[in-house]
């Protein structure tokens, strides 16, 4: 199995549907960490329910993103971490991250980038009066959501949408979409799609 390590600061749904699958042998993968960068974040409980580490900590007691990312950095070093995977982790990956796992890093997105990058794209779609959004699963680069595409899925966008409806229906999505994306990246040979 891959060891790999998920980034999430959220409700962590994805990270659930993941770590389970890997738990079950249906992912051929070892979630060896949780990093997290809420205190609050419902993500952790989910990972002690499961009896995977997490490594939580506040970007504000550190003096600069650098600083946490190498302590990040050491963490996975030492649980043996392979690929890392974005699930909800609302913050931009830095210089010391992305060079100390070149090509090794990917992210879902609740769009079909390059719309609505950042944060709020399910809300972003409904304003825009989109009929089909999505999800995408892409490789991490230094930019907002904009590292090359490896996956996408689209979403019908109805009139009675609304951003809980929508919101319901991606993630339905995500949760099918990115277990068997990781599948075909650990199977394979892990390379960037385009450069
Ligand atoms: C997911 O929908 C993911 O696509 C989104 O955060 C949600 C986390 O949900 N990520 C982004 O918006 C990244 N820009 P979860 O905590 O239930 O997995």
């Amino acid at each position: 199995p891959t060891n790999i390590a998920i980034f999430a600061s959220g409700s962590g749904s994805n990270f659930d549907k993941i770590a389970k699958k890997a738990e079950t042998g249906h992912l051929t993968c070892n979630v060896k960490i949780l990093i997290c960068d809420k205190e609050q974040a419902m993500v952790m409980e989910k990972a002690q329910a499961l009896g995977i580490p997490v490594f939580s900590f506040r970007a504000k007691d550190y003096e600069n993103k650098e600083a946490f990312e190498k302590e990040i950095v050491d963490r996975l070093q030492e649980e043996g971490v392979e690929l890392v995977v974005l699930a909800g982790y609302m913050r931009l990956i830095g210089t010391t991250l992305l060079e100390a796992f070149p090509n090794r890093i990917v992210n879902i997105h609740p769009s079909l980038l390059p719309s609505f990058p950042g944060k709020d794209a399910v809300q972003q779609a409904l304003d825009a009066r989109v009929k089909v959004t999505g999800v995408t699963v892409h490789f991490v680069d230094e930019g907002m959501d904009t590292g090359p595409i490896i996956a996408q899925e689209a979403v019908r966008v109805t009139t009675e949408d609304d951003v809980t409806s929508l919101q319901s229906k991606i993630q339905q999505v995500e949760h099918r979409l990115y277990p068997a994306v990781i599948q075909q990246l650990v199977e394979g040979e892990m390379y960037r799609v385009t450069t």
